[in-house]
């Protein structure tokens, strides 16, 4: 599909058509999307839980009550559901398991002198925004976001209907899954599938603010 084509098409879906599941292709090239998007100094601070069954959504259906029950159908109904999480700190383990990963995946063969400016380099970072800026979880969370925006054009591009869903509760989420005690925490979910033939949003035309008023060409 083409970009603007998947653009125009790709849409918040409202109803998902509980009888319609993702082929497991589809679902090994979203998991891609996940594993393969890119971070600040490729430090990944994410963990996705993944729910394709019925008791997986249900458990992140808890996560919408109350003032979110307006997104429970959309759980329910998806054929899968991708809870986004963050770290809420990144310690010296998380930094040694990425260091490895690079390692492993051969960053460093050309010269070992790489490995240490690569770690050096996450941890300035790390420790610019920790001591100067004050703003880890923050700027954690910021990756886990650009994330969820590639992975809403991945799936459109595949012709998967998604809808994110930030009205959710993350406290409850956090607690369901055990997340604070990872050093985790629920940031947003996208619930996917394909679109109920009476979802109302499909029909309605997309709509953005004017051209003028977001670009300046300099
Ligand atoms: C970060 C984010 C959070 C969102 N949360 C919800 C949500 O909780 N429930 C929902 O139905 N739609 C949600 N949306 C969908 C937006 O309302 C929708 O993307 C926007 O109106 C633009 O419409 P379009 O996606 O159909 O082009 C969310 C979108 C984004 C980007």
């Amino acid at each position: 599909m083409q970009l603007i084509e998947a653009l125009q098409r790709r849409y918040a879906t409202k109803a998902f058509d509980a009888t319609k599941k993702l082929p497991e292709t589809v679902v090994e090239q979203l998991f891609a999307l996940l594993r393969l998007s890119p971070s600040s100094t490729n430090i990944q601070p994410w963990h996705f839980i993944v729910a394709s069954t019925d008791e997986g959504k249900a458990r992140l259906a808890q996560g919408a009550g109350g003032n979110y029950s307006y997104n429970a159908g959309k759980i329910l109904n998806a054929s899968h559901v991708v809870l986004f999480c963050a770290r809420t700190q990144i310690d010296d383990a998380h930094l040694q398991k990425v260091l490895a990963a690079e390692e492993r995946d051969g960053r460093f063969a050309s010269a070992p002198e790489v490995k240490a400016a690569a770690h050096n380099t996450r941890l300035a970072y790390l420790n610019e925004h920790k001591f100067t800026k004050k703003d880890v979880p923050h700027w954690l969370e910021k990756q886990v976001y650009l994330n969820m925006g590639s992975f809403l054009l991945g799936a459109g591009l595949l012709g998967i209907d998604a809808v994110p869903l930030e009205g959710i509760d993350q406290t409850i989420l956090d607690a369901e899954f055990g997340l604070n005690e990872r050093d985790l925490t629920a940031i947003t979910a996208v619930a996917l599938g394909y679109r109920a033939e009476t979802d109302f949003n499909a029909a309605l035309p997309k709509s953005r603010l004017a051209a003028e008023d977001i670009f300046t060409v300099i």
